[in-house]
């Protein structure tokens, strides 16, 4: 029999990058495509067989709860609560109790295109590794033989360009659990955080083997061009029905059923949320999320927070939830 993974997955991060949006939303309920990011974390997750997962939530948590409550009753999640982002390797320490046997870590702002198939099956304990051009900003992994040889978080002079990109595998979860032990016990830090990194080199120094798997498709959604890069390649994955008055589609777009759209041009790479209402706009590279309203706007670039109002004509807004922006009626006329 297939011996059963358990996900571990940290949200609990304040997502200080994608504020506006994060002061009301945590960064896993923000839309790409067609749902919130854990959503598609989610669905891959239980795609690949995976029935159990363990959520490490801090930062607007109740809210997390509540949409995996509503949206996914299959599952067996548990949650940890991490009450200070002390960093990924105290977040992961922090699930030590919920988790037996083999461990799969996803991060909660990476959707991965990866057969997950090939950290599951693997004899070995695997790192998801991505060849970057600039790996200074990521923990980066040196190889010989085809193991990891060393990482470091961040390094001024990486040793290789090949950057770690935030899914891990382990079939002997106690192992993992131990190193972080030690980690957090030592009280050792890196830039201020207990590093996953450093845990991880703490094993590797102590004769464990790590095997880097490349894997093609990496979308990071933690900075708002990130995101909206993020949101393109689902909206290219996917076709999803639309209903509009009076208006044009360019593919690829995702427009909920109950979100009203007329006399606009919707696309490319539009998303309208649940509820959102369009009028007289031009919306292309953009998430307009649940019941927004968005009327003489010409938007691309942007994201529009939930129940935000924009009022106008300007080309690229980052506006929160609740926002009201209207802009001069000269400029009013599309
Ligand atoms: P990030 O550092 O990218 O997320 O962590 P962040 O801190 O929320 O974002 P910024 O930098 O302020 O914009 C990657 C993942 O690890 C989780 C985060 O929630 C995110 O999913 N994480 C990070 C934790 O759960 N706890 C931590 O202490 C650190």
């Amino acid at each position: 029999m297939k011996t059963e993974f358990t996900a571990v997955v940290p949200v609990a991060g304040a997502g200080t990058r994608l504020r506006p949006h994060t002061y009301t939303y945590p960064k896993v309920l923000l839309t790409v495509g067609n749902k919130p990011i854990i959503g598609h974390i989610i669905d891959e997750l239980s795609a690949a067989g995976i029935k159990k997962i363990c959520l490490v939530t801090g930062y607007l948590g109740g809210k997390i709860k509540e949409y995996i409550s509503s949206n996914y009753q299959g599952l067996r999640v548990s949650y940890v609560e991490q009450p200070e982002a002390k960093g990924l390797g105290h977040a992961i320490w922090l699930t030590r109790r919920c988790v037996t046997g083999p461990v799969l870590v996803t991060l909660g702002d990476t959707i991965i295109s990866a057969d997950l198939g090939k950290f599951l099956d693997s004899k070995d304990d695997c790192i998801a590794v991505k060849e970057v051009a600039d790996p200074r900003r990521f923990g980066v992994v040196e190889v010989a033989n085809g193991y990891i040889k060393s990482m470091m978080e961040k390094p001024e002079k990486p040793a290789s360009n090949l950057a770690i990109v935030g899914i891990y595998s382990f079939k002997n979860s106690a192992k993992l659990y131990g190193s972080l032990e030690r980690l957090v016990e030592s009280g050792r830090t890196t830039r201020g955080e207990i590093q996953f990194t450093d845990a991880l080199s703490l094993m590797l120094k102590g004769g464990h083997k790590l095997k880097p798997v490349a894997i093609d498709g990496w979308y990071d959604c933690g900075k708002p061009e990130t995101l909206l890069e993020t949101n393109r390649y689902i909206l290219n994955r996917k076709k999803f029905p639309v209903k509009v008055k009076n208006s044009l589609i360019i593919p690829p777009v995702y427009i909920a059923p109950t979100a009203r759209v007329s006399n606009s041009i919707i696309g490319p790479y539009a998303s309208i949320g649940e509820g959102a209402v369009i009028d007289s706009s031009i919306v292309s590279d953009s998430i307009i999320n649940e019941n927004a309203s968005i009327t003489a706007m010409n938007l691309n670039g942007s994201l529009i927070g939930p129940s935000a109002i924009a009022v106008g004509r300007r080309d690229q807004i980052n506006i929160g939830e609740n926002s009201e922006v209207r802009f001069d009626k000269r400029d009013c006329d599309l």
